[in-house]
């Protein structure tokens, strides 16, 4: 066939992946293409604007890094991440809700015992954070492993820093379940906005802040891994999360308390301190 025009087109893209054999992939390329084509049909794309995207997507990828994931951070702040996260997570059956899981996990943050501190010789207001691991018919579920991620007071994770981890840890729940550790308060802070996406968020007068929050990544044996948040009640970019990552379910109220008073773990403090209680349902594999 030849001749092309912008009426004909679309269907001769899709008869010609006609011959791609995984039936997935199939579909997927179809769908693409029909979309695209509707795409650039309904906002009647000019040759400048598509160079001006392709120039946008080059920069994306030479955005790129072994610490920095360009794309991830576009597909974030369009809601393709939550939406699929919410796409793959649509019957919780009573199971905490899953937020992103953002860029700044790493694999080999340290284990640690139940009670330890992630943010040694960190400055920042005292946290003391535990709750119970339980499967969604209310067993507690012992030497599940609770990884925790957050930011510093200033809003940095320790990747962004220095090769140097912190605020960070792995640890294993107790026979009851449980799970406990001192932190430091996270604050909001902004998602990285130094390169094409930030240029995104500014030509659309939207910020870049996410609200201030603990990242969790929950895991047991016959259970789904669980990736979630617990995000800071009161905090002011709750209801305009950068990625679109809040939940009501998951906001908790880190709880105010005095210098003077005494910690869960019997530790006598000497400044002001937060605590949050969040207990975690894990969904039982199938
Ligand atoms: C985060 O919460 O660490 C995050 C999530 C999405 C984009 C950037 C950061
Ligand atoms: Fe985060």
């Amino acid at each position: 066939m030849r001749d092309f025009d912008e009426h004909n087109i679309t269907q001769s893209v899709i008869e010609r992946f006609g011959n791609t054999p995984d039936p997935r992939l199939k579909t997927i390329l179809n769908s693409l293409v029909t979309h695209l084509h509707d795409f650039i049909r309904d906002v009647d794309l000019s040759f400048e604007e598509w160079q001006a995207a392709i120039k946008f997507l080059t920069r994306t990828g030479q955005q790129c890094t072994d610490t920095r994931q360009e794309f991830i951070l576009l597909s974030d702040t369009l809601g393709v991440s939550m939406l699929v996260d919410a796409i793959n997570h649509r019957h919780r059956d009573g199971a905490t809700e899953t937020t992103v899981l953002g860029p700044f996990f790493v694999n080999e943050a340290p284990a640690l015992p139940m009670g330890a501190n992630i943010a040694p010789n960190t400055e920042g207001e005292p946290l003391y954070a535990s709750g119970v691991i339980r499967s969604t018919h209310g067993t507690p579920l012992a030497n599940a492993r609770v990884e925790v991620w957050q930011c510093n007071k200033d809003g940095f994770y320790d990747v962004q820093l220095s090769p140097t981890l912190n605020l960070r840890a792995s640890f294993q729940t107790d026979a009851q379940g449980r799970f406990a550790f001192w932190s430091i308060l996270p604050t909001s802070y902004p998602i990285p906005y130094d390169g094409p996406v930030g240029d995104l968020l500014t030509a659309t007068k939207r910020h870049p802040y996410r609200p201030a929050h603990l990242h969790f990544m929950i895991s047991a044996p016959e259970h789904e891994t669980l990736v979630t948040h617990v995000f800071v009640k009161g905090d002011q970019y709750l209801d305009s999360d950068a990625v679109f990552g809040v939940k009501n379910s998951l906001i908790e109220e880190f709880k105010p308390h005095a210098s003077g008073t005494t910690a869960p773990d019997g530790e006598p403090m000497t400044k002001p301190w937060r605590s949050f209680s969040y207990d975690f349902s894990l969904k039982a594999d199938r």
